[in-house]
């Protein structure tokens, strides 16, 4: 049967190297696991910009611009003290808003520095933090796509990071791409994947699969399929990925869904979280069950599928920083691509990253 098509993204402008295009930064991208962190300031790079996270004497996170303006060294290697950041060098300290607010030798005579560190519209939501690299007037305008099921009881959560030499565009076609099943042999969930239907809008695109699922929550044990193949038997179920710019989401059936939450670094270094998601909704009987136990349910069967995700992520890795490294040395090279996806996800990238500069 052919693929169905539909598209409402408009034809890219003239002709860009989808390995060197940039992110679209009005989005919210994720910055780290909530518990990441907690008293020490936390550094990262979201596309090319050095940014400190840390927590106030409430618990509140605030992300500041990761360079010191007196010698422009890496605030996070100082201290949080009470609700301001320290810096490690010569003790200057800042607000919440990046302000400088106090140096420990300031002379009678001399004011504070006027100098202001760059504010990052943050928030602390479903296990996350999630970082508004682009321009702060439109955060509030922009939805933060969230992880609904992260603190949802019939959830079993498990997370590992990918951290991976290679432009994002390569780690969400392979995402998108269901037909490397090939790689993963005993540790994919399901086989045979025949794409459908295929949708392109300007801020997502949706592939529709069917697949052979050798998962089912049927059983309250049944979330051991992930580690034991013999316990699997082969069904067909709907399977449906969607690149929700800059995030990815899956669900196969009902019981299984990844996301993949994005953290670019750069153009050769993607940073990304993998969250799986196990359904226990299969289990009416459980809602009936008092809050304290399903939350110990939930919260000891957390992380359950790491060693799953992880074997995952690193046979993943390897074919992504191979393609990145021969991408280097054939920048010119044009690959031939069957799916149709990929081409989606492509033209979704530039649309967003053309996005940001008009
Ligand atoms: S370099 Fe930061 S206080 Fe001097
Ligand atoms: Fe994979």
């Amino acid at each position: 049967m052919p693929v169905q098509i539909e598209s409402s993204l408009a034809k890219p402008q003239g002709r860009c190297d989808i390995r060197q295009t940039a992110i679209n930064p009005n989005h919210w991208y994720v910055a780290a696991l909530s518990g990441e962190v907690t008293h020490q300031p936390y550094a990262l790079i979201l596309w090319h910009q050095a940014i400190v996270l840390y927590r106030d004497s409430h618990g509140q996170i605030h992300a500041l611009e990761d360079r010191c303006p007196h010698r422009q060294v890496k605030l996070s290697h100082g201290l949080v003290v009470g609700d301001r950041l320290e810096c490690a060098y010569h003790g200057w300290q800042f607000d919440q808003g990046g302000l400088c607010a106090g140096v420990p030798y300031l002379a009678e005579d001399q004011k504070l520095p006027t100098c202001k560190l760059r504010s990052y519209p943050v928030r602390e939501q479903d296990g996350f933090i999630w970082v508004f690299p682009g321009d702060p007037h439109q955060a509030a305008a922009v939805p933060l796509q969230g992880l609904p099921e992260w603190d949802h009881l019939n959830y079993i959560v498990s997370v590992t990071t990918i951290d991976c030499k290679a432009h994002f565009s390569f780690l969400i076609e392979n995402l998108m791409d269901m037909y490397h099943g090939h790689l993963h042999q005993g540790y994919q969930a399901w086989a045979s994947a025949a794409l459908e239907r295929l949708e392109e809008h300007p801020d997502r695109v949706e592939a529709h699969y069917t697949a052979q699922s050798y998962y089912r929550i049927d059983k309250i044990w049944s979330i051991s399929q992930l580690f034991v193949p013999a316990l699997r038997r082969l069904h067909p179920e709907p399977l449906d990925v969607g690149y929700h710019y800059p995030h990815w989401r899956s669900t196969l059936g009902e019981d299984f869904v990844i996301c993949c939450l994005f953290a670019p670094v750069n153009e050769t270094h993607t940073r990304a979280y993998l969250v799986h998601f196990t359904s226990l909704n299969a289990f009416w009987r459980l809602h009936k069950l008092p809050i304290p136990f399903r939350r110990f349910v939930k919260n000891s069967l957390f992380n359950a599928a790491k060693g799953l995700l992880e074997g995952l992520v690193r046979e993943d890795v390897l074919m992504l920083e191979e393609e990145q490294e021969s991408y280097g040395k054939h920048p010119d090279y044009r690959s031939h691509e069957l799916n149709r996806t990929l081409l989606s996800v492509q033209r979704l990238i530039q649309h967003q990253s053309h996005q940001a500069q008009v």
